[in-house]
């Protein structure tokens, strides 16, 4: 589930509009006292830091250099840690997201499966890259790693919400229409079917509507 493997990761540059004000760069008294609770579940404080960045992002919305340096503090621990952690989790947003995150898996079962061309159909969609966000603030989009819905590529997560399986074009331009009229997809398990007859032979019921999938990784047939 994370997006950056072994690279050294910086912080983007957080636009001035964006910066939380200092006056608001604070946890209040009953804050304070859910991220010690947070903190004594664990034998070491470190062991809060997801959870404690969690709570951040739910009260900032993202996770500021300034604000990941906050949570450390409160739960007594290194920038650092806490820093590393950040930046190896795409579901901590470094920067200010859009409404509904659009986050398309282009992991391996994915890619092959054409998750490429999902997140190229987002892009010309929405008019953004990868790591950007809409004008009215409504959409971001990220190419992600596993999400561990293999079985069901190719697919995407909503703001580390519902899941969307099995994608396609048709189906990304009906998803979008309904996260524009408020309507989030509802959240769905993934079971995986546990003989060849209740696969019926393929799992998408949608294969049909694709006839090929055009971006990389292209593979020749293996002679
Ligand atoms: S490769 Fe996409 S969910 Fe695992």
């Amino acid at each position: 589930m994370s997006g950056h493997g072994a690279e050294i990761v910086t912080l983007p540059k957080i636009n001035p509009a964006d910066a939380i004000p200092a006056d608001k760069l604070v946890f209040t008294a009953e804050e304070k006292a859910q991220l010690q609770e947070y903190k004594s579940r664990y034998p070491e404080a470190e062991g809060a830091v997801m959870r404690g960045l969690w709570f951040a992002q739910e009260k900032f919305g993202f996770l500021p250099p300034e604000v990941i340096r906050l949570v450390a503090d409160e739960l007594g621990i290194e920038y650092a840690r806490a820093y590393g952690v950040a930046t190896f989790y795409t579901q901590y947003y470094k920067q200010k997201m859009g409404k509904y995150v659009l986050d398309v898996c282009t992991c391996f079962s994915c890619q092959v499966c054409g998750g490429y061309d999902m997140l190229h159909h987002l892009e010309e969609k929405l008019g953004i890259k990868p790591g950007e966000t809409t004008d009215d603030g409504l959409f971001s989009i990220q190419g992600v790693e596993c999400l561990g819905a293999c079985g069901s590529a190719p697919m995407l997560q909503v703001t580390n919400g519902p899941y969307v399986f099995n994608l396609t074009e048709d189906k990304l331009d009906a998803l979008v229409d309904s996260l524009r009229s408020g309507k989030m997809p509802p959240f769905t398990s993934v079971t995986l079917p546990q003989d060849e007859e209740e696969m019926g032979g393929n799992r998408r019921s949608d294969a049909a509507a694709v006839a090929t999938y055009q971006t990389p990784p292209v593979a020749g047939a293996v002679e």
